[in-house]
Order: C-alpha cells, then sequence, then structure tokens
C-alpha cells in the first residue's frame, strides 16, 4: 500500500480548510475528489465548480474533480462511492457556527452527526478503511490544566457544534473497536487562521465573522468600524482571552502528513491528535501583530466577556511531532500578514 497514489476523497473541500488542504494534498501527489454542497462556499456561475478550487487549480496545474453532493443524502453518496475508488476519506463538511448551533441544534445534529454517521456507512459498505475527521479543541470543554493533552477528558461542551464535535469522536471510537481494520485520526484544530501565501485563497466568512482574525481583517479593510474585545478581565497577562492560533498552511500539511502516516501504518484504530503549535496569544496581542503587518490603525472597544467562552487554550503538540513527523513552521507575524495580503486583494471575499 505504501508507494501507490492514494485517492482521497474530501467532504467539505470547497470550504476555508478544506480549499487549503486541497491545495497541499495535489502539490503532495494525492489525487482528490471534492463533496461539498456548497452551503458555505462561492460558486462562480460560469463554472460548475467553487470558484476556490478554479483557484487551485491555477495555483497547482492540477485537476480536482468536483460533486455537488450533500452528506446528508445517503443515496447521493452511495453514487460518489460507485463512480469512484477512495483510499481515504478526509471528512471536513460540516457547520460550524457556535451561536447558531443554539438556534438550530437539530440542523447541527443532522449534518455533523448523523451526515457524518452516513458517510462511515458507505464507506463500510465500500469497504474503505482510512479516515481523518476535522475536530477541535473545542472537545476538552473548559480545560483542567494548560496545555491541553490528547489524553485529558473530553467532552463536557457547552454548546450543541462542541457537543457535535465530542460525539462524533464517541462513535468513531466505537467504531474503531468493533472494526480492527479501522484507522481513524481525529485531528483537533485550534484555532486556524490565515490565508495562502498567494493572496488567491482564504477564509470568507458569510455576514458579520464569529471569529477574531477574520473579525480584525474587516475592521483593517474599513467594512467594520472597530473590533468588539469580549472582556479584559480574564485571569491571563492583560486580561483578554488567550488562543493557539495556527497558520492555515501549517494546518493543511497536518493532514497530508496524517494521510501518510496512516498509508505507511497498519490500521490502528482511533488516535485523536492536536493540531496547534503550542503556543497562546492574547486578543491585543493579535491586535498589535495585525496592526504591525497592515500598517493600519484596528479600533477596539471592551465590551462584555461572549457567553460560553474560556479565558486560555492552547495545545500540546508533541504528538503531532513525534508522531506524524509535523511542527508548525509559521508564526503569529506570517498569520497576519497572509490574512491582511487576502484581505487587501479579495475586500469582498470571493465575490470579487
Ligand atoms: P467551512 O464552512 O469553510 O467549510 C465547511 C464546508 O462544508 C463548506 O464548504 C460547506 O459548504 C460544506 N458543507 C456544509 N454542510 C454540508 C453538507 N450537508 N453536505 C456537504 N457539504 C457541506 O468551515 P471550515 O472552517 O473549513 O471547517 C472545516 C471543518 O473543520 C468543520 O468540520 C469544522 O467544524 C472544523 N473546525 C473548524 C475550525 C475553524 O476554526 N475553522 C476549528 C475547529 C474545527
Ligand atoms: C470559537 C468557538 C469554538 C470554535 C472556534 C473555531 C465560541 C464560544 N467558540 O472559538 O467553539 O471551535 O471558534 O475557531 O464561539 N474575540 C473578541 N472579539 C471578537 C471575536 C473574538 O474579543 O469579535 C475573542 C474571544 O473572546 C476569544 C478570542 O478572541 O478570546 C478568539 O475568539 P474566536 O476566534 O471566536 O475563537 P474561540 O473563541 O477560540
Amino acid at each position: 500500500m505504501g508507494s501507490e497514489v492514494w485517492n482521497v476523497l474530501v467532504t467539505g473541500g470547497a470550504g476555508y480548510i478544506g480549499s487549503h488542504t486541497v491545495l497541499e494534498l495535489l502539490e503532495a501527489g494525492f489525487q482528490v475528489v471534492v463533496i461539498d454542497n456548497l452551503i458555505n462556499a462561492y460558486k462562480d456561475l460560469n463554472s460548475e465548480k467553487p470558484k476556490c478550487l478554479l483557484i487551485v487549480e491555477k495555483l497547482t496545474n492540477k485537476n480536482v474533480t468536483f460533486i455537488d453532493c450533500d452528506i446528508t443524502n445517503i443515496n447521493d453518496l452511495r453514487d460518489v462511492f460507485q463512480k469512484h475508488t477512495f483510499s481515504c476519506v478526509i471528512h471536513f463538511a460540516a457547520l460550524k457556527a457556535v451561536g447558531e448551533s443554539c438556534q438550530k441544534p437539530l440542523e447541527y445534529y443532522k449534518v455533523n452527526v448523523a451526515g457524518t454517521v452516513n458517510i462511515l456507512e458507505v464507506m463500510r459498505e465500500n469497504n474503505v478503511k482510512h479516515f481523518i475527521y476535522s475536530s477541535s479543541a473545542t472537545v476538552y470543554g473548559i480545560p483542567e490544566q494548560l496545555p491541553l493533552v490528547e489524553d485529558m477528558k473530553t467532552g463536557n461542551c457547552t454548546n450543541p457544534y462542541g457537543k457535535t464535535k465530542f460525539m462524533v469522536e464517541e462513535i468513531l471510537k466505537d467504531l474503531c473497536k468493533s472494526d480492527d481494520e479501522f484507522s481513524v485520526i481525529s485531528l483537533r484544530y485550534f484555532n486556524p487562521v490565515g490565508a495562502h501565501s498567494s493572496g488567491q485563497i482564504g477564509e470568507d466568512p458569510n455576514g458579520i465573522p464569529n471569529n477574531l482574525m477574520p473579525y480584525i481583517a474587516q475592521v483593517s479593510v474599513g467594512k467594520r468600524d472597530m473590533l468588539y474585545i469580549y472582556g479584559n478581565d480574564y485571569d491571563t497577562p492583560d486580561g483578554t482571552g488567550v488562543r493557539d492560533y495556527i497558520h492555515i498552511v501549517d494546518l493543511a500539511i497536518g493532514h497530508v502528513k496524517a494521510m501518510t502516516y496512516q498509508k505507511t501504518c497498519n490500521p490502528m484504530g482511533f488516535k485523536a491528535i492536536n493540531l496547534g503549535t503550542g503556543k497562546g496569544y492574547s486578543v491585543l496581542e493579535v491586535i498589535r501583530a495585525y496592526e504591525k503587518a497592515s500598517g493600519k490603525k484596528i479600533p477596539y472597544k471592551i465590551v462584555e466577556r461572549r457567553p460560553g467562552d474560556i479565558s486560555a487554550s492552547y495545545a500540546d503538540a508533541s504528538v503531532a511531532n513525534k508522531e506524524l513527523g509535523w511542527t508548525t513552521t509559521k508564526n503569529l507575524d506570517d498569520m497576519c500578514a497572509d490574512t491582511w495580503k487576502w484581505q487587501q486583494n479579495n475586500p469582498n471575499g470571493y465575490k470579487n
């Protein structure tokens, strides 16, 4: 199995993390089929493919097969597996807005949990045994200790979105116990930010951004007046929340490393791996780094804490370092410089 070219199914490959990962997979020589229902991606009217994948094809000079498919429809998934043979599935497709998940929990359980079960069922029908899952540091709930290590307790999530990530990990553990040929790597992402260094693909949130870096980016190009900092009375050095921000390209390469690891190892059951830098930065530190990268002032106002926020979160990344041979190569200045480049080139995202 070691030397053959793997054909990879990437669900949600038209999204932020998916599109960057598809680019790195193509560069590494994998063949890629993307499925996505485009609920959170932009489709050019002149093409059947989402715009980000047209750009990925141009940047890599390679081809991606794209199929418009909703993971909640198991028969459509069966059609995809009938037309293509896969060695591995990387599963990004999900709904991801924490606030929305409290208003529409059923939609979140349907797509994130039931949709994932559909994929696993169709994989089983087709004897596909390698799965890489987009999990999140949110599965650790309120950290009892920092840095966060993979064998710490999970669960205790405060919102439906977080619970879906935890529930799927539990499903995957049970599946691996029931079938010793199954290999799952659940990648627990910390805070992915930034954009590809070309400045041509990046994060393109719908409406008001929920997350810090895209919000700052929109302030920097004048789309929003100021940033609202959610609290400065946390138990952190400057009182603002601390997070482990990770450059999107480092994160994408983490997936290539995880697949390469699966390709060369015997079936290994369920394995959770943190993808973070191991270093936390406060909101004020991110603002200062972004101002340096962009030369723009980011006006801000301190407001109430956001419900559900924790004071600090950062990874112990030593499992990824040792087992996948993966380390991050980009720092906070790179994350800000690449976000700025993408935002400046594409103030309206892919709709430009
Ligand atoms: P994204 O919204 O940009 O990408 C998700 C993609 O899935 C979108 O292109 C969307 O159209 C597609 N999709 C949604 N529902 C679908 C369905 N029913 N059928 C088919 N396609 C569907 O999000 P992202 O930031 O790229 O996140 C990718 C994954 O990583 C998600 O599972 C998310 O929960 C997880 N994650 C993201 C972060 C983050 O900060 N971005 C952090 C931790 C984990
Ligand atoms: C949030 C989600 C988390 C999800 C992650 C995806 C919540 C409660 N948590 O995490 O479940 O996995 O996104 O990346 O939504 N901040 C501001 N002003 C803003 C935005 C953010 O001050 O406008 C602060 C936050 O309080 C936090 C830090 O910036 O201290 C980072 O916030 P964010 O980017 O939303 O990420 P998380 O809160 O880590």
